[in-house]
């Protein structure tokens, strides 16, 4: 273990699942201040000795009421500023959910990519490792970052999850869109070992243009099996809608849809609607505040990610 003393910070809304993540580490939260200003500027700063530490500073930046997802980057950026200039040894942004992560490439001209100026931005004020849950693109996520990057997949614990949960059937991991075909192959891979049975595999082309959705011929077989639809995130609803009218053509048994973070953008009232679905299953990296508890009760498990980011917090302390 690190001689240097470990910090954990949360910054706003992330507090709560900080105090997750604390207890897992047998630590308390660090204490902060955070002041708003009039015309929406704010100002955190830590309320400890920071100089030569080892500091982790946790933030989920998604969107939510009263904090953009640019008003949370902000706030990242300026924290992990000042806790550089308060001496931190080493600043870890510990980001569950890592906003402009799908833009990761150039589909139109002149497009920007954000990732790589999220990344820049996140150099400049000095943040020296980042910790991530789930990205879009694990290969431009790395790429993006000069610094070191700890990328943490949710396959293990949507693995354990299903397999305790259809221990008996006949599985196929689907990835509704080409470009996650590796994020359902190591799905795929963990059913197996946990099941000890061949897992089927498929994906379903997707194409978008100008924020419209559309693809649906199915590569692989589905027929009679139990689907398990695999992605980064929910955002809508439309993408898994779509895969799963995929599946049923195809004739796919029972449809199960698991996704690292579920953003549910206004309530993503037709992908609750939607009966394709028995079982919908998220991490906590975004809570679903969007969904009103009855929709959430009925369909929606959510899995408890505090753990393993505790377990990355820990196994980085030794690595320079
Ligand atoms: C993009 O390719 C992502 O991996 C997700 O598939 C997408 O962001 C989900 O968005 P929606 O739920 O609105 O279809």
């Amino acid at each position: 273990m690190s001689p240097r003393p470990l910090s954990l910070f949360a910054l706003s809304t992330t507090r709560p699942f900080g105090e997750k993540v604390a207890a897992w580490l047998e630590v308390p939260l660090a204490p902060l201040e955070e002041r708003e200003f009039e015309d929406g500027e704010h100002k955190a700063r830590p309320l400890q000795d920071v100089s030569g530490q080892d500091v982790f500073v946790l933030h989920a930046l998604y969107g939510e009421p009263g904090h953009s997802v640019n008003d949370k980057l902000c706030r990242l950026l300026f924290f992990c500023g000042a806790l550089k200039d308060a001496g931190a040894e080493r600043v870890t942004a510990v980001l569950p959910y890592l906003a402009y992560a799908r833009k990761d490439r150039r589909t139109k001209a002149r497009d920007p990519i954000t990732t790589r100026y999220v990344a820049a931005m996140c150099e400049a004020v000095g943040i020296d490792r980042v910790i991530v849950v789930e990205v879009h693109n694990v290969a431009a996520f790395e790429n993006a970052f000069r610094c070191p990057t700890i990328h943490l997949e949710a396959a293990p614990l949507f693995a354990e999850y299903f397999a305790s949960l259809l221990r008996d059937q006949p599985i196929a991991v689907v990835s509704p869109d080409p470009g996650g075909a590796k994020r359902a192959e190591q799905l795929r891979e963990r059913l197996e070992a946990l099941t000890g049975r061949e897992v089927a595999s498929a994906y379903v082309e997707k194409f978008r243009s100008s924020g419209v959705v559309t693809g649906s011929w199915l590569a692989g077989d589905v027929r009679g099996k139990t689907v398990i639809i695999v992605d980064d995130l929910i955002s809508t609803g439309t993408t898994l809608i779509r895969a799963a009218k995929a599946c049923r053509a195809q004739g796919a048994g029972r449809l199960f849809a698991a996704a690292a973070h579920g953003l549910f953008i206004g309530g993503a009232p037709s992908f609750f609607e939607e009966t394709a679905f028995e079982g919908i299953v998220v991490l906590n990296t975004v809570p679903p505040f969007r969904l009103a508890s009855q929709t959430a009760g009925v369909k929606l498990t959510v899995l408890d990610a505090a753990g393993m980011i505790a377990q990355a917090i820990l196994g980085s302390r030794d690595i320079r």
